[in-house]
């Protein structure tokens, strides 16, 4: 049995108290969105230099970043990024950009190495971004080599997960206080302990925004999923709370419901829920029962967008059937996300067609208020990594 938090005995409470009313999760009344959300290139651009640039993204699981040596690189923010691990063991961060001519120093999506050397020059770098050298430097004899090495980004191992700040700069990076209203959850899961089963990445036809609000609502899985999720979850029960500017969005499993016949004190949350975490700007922790996608969506241009997903159980398969187990459980959600995005990119299609100028937001889609909420506080200077802290 895990351990059930007092955040979770409120949402069971919620759950269990709508449903015996006949309720949903609602706010007060039903929200708009501008149509130009998913379509507006100038919108896209400052969404780009705002919330990709300026908040922590993830871009890994600390299994990758294991050893002294290791390193991953990260390409979908727009920002090439190399994460490594020095000699002291600790985690360092850069721009992927060579101080010569601005090639990519390391080409790999991971691996392990004790200095970069760039592909197009041969200049090289250690873990700690130093410029080390190059061939032929009589060449470059005037240059300041400390300042050439490669340019930081702030950057930090949390709950198991890497996270990168997409740009340089003093401005105030404190992933505690950033992380705070999720760490009692994400410290519960102990996702430092669990292994990447599979890891991938889905290019679309449609805007991020798209991609990102289709998991912040359950109202639409009996009729998108109705072969696939909408049988395994209570229908439109889902429980949010706002945990600004993150959102807990708790999906009840039909199980869920027993629990009103049991003592407060035996609740066990975790098998009766899915949780889908939004972690703004981009990032999702999407908790199943017993594994966890971690995914997190990049625009590519207007209308286009990457999804990119890990999946974490707890251990490696160390048997057929449990390989065959966790790839059932990938296949499943692979079909369920295939799902999304056939209706996300036929959505992103109709966009120009002008029949909507807004979309409306029902009031149990209470995800979605949050979410736009947030990402209108950071567009417009009400929110920052900072002004967490
Ligand atoms: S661009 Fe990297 S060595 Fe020239
Ligand atoms: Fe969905």
């Amino acid at each position: 049995m895990t351990v059930t938090s007092n955040e979770e005995r409120a949402i069971i409470r919620t759950l269990l108290d709508n449903c015996s009313a006949g309720m949903t999760d609602m706010v007060p009344d039903v929200g708009y969105a501008p149509v130009t959300n998913y379509t507006d290139p100038e919108r896209l651009t400052q969404e780009i230099s705002v919330l990709f640039r300026r908040f922590p993204i993830v871009v890994g699981h600390v299994e990758q970043l294991a050893e002294p040596g290791c390193f991953i690189t990260h390409n979908t923010t727009g920002v090439p990024i190399l994460v490594t691990r020095n000699r002291k063991g600790e985690l360092k961060a850069f721009m992927n950009v060579c101080r010569h001519r601005g090639m990519r120093v390391a080409n790999e999506p991971c691996g392990k190495a004790a200095m970069f050397t760039c592909p197009y020059h041969s200049w090289n770098y250690d873990l700690d971004g130093r410029l080390r050298g190059m061939p032929q430097p009589d060449g470059f004899e005037s240059i300041d080599r400390e300042s050439l090495g490669l340019v930081s980004l702030p950057a930090g191992e949390r709950f198991g997960l890497i996270w990168v700040r997409p740009s340089a700069g003093d401005e105030v990076f404190d992933l505690d206080a950033w992380l705070a209203p999720m760490a009692e959850q994400l410290g519960s899961l102990r996702l430092e302990d669990y292994t990447i089963f599979r890891s991938w990445s889905v290019e679309s036809d449609m805007s991020w925004r798209l991609a990102l609000e289709g998991f912040l609502e359950s109202y639409h899985f009996c009729s998108a999923h109705k072969h696939t999720a909408c049988a395994a979850y209570l229908d439109n029960q889902s429980v949010f709370l706002d945990l600004y500017p993150h959102v807990r969005h708790a999906v009840p499993l039909p199980k869920a419901l027993e629990l009103g016949e049991q003592a407060p004190e035996s609740w066990d949350y975790r098998p009766n829920f899915m949780t889908q975490n939004y972690l703004f700007p981009c990032n999702f922790a999407q908790v199943m029962t017993d594994h966890v996608y971690i995914h997190s969506i990049f625009p590519n241009g207007p209308g286009s967008s990457v999804f990119q997903c890990m999946m974490l159980v707890p251990e490696g398969p160390m048997t057929e059937k449990a390989e065959r187990y966790w790839n059932s459980n990938y296949s499943v959600v692979e079909t369920v996300f295939g799902e999304d995005f056939e209706i996300g990119q036929k959505i992103q299609a109709g966009l120009d067609a002008g029949a909507n100028e807004h979309f409306v937001f029902g009031r149990y889609e209470r995800g979605l208020h949050l979410a736009q909420k947030a990402i209108d506080d950071a567009l417009e200077g009400r929110l920052t990594a900072a002004a967490v802290s």
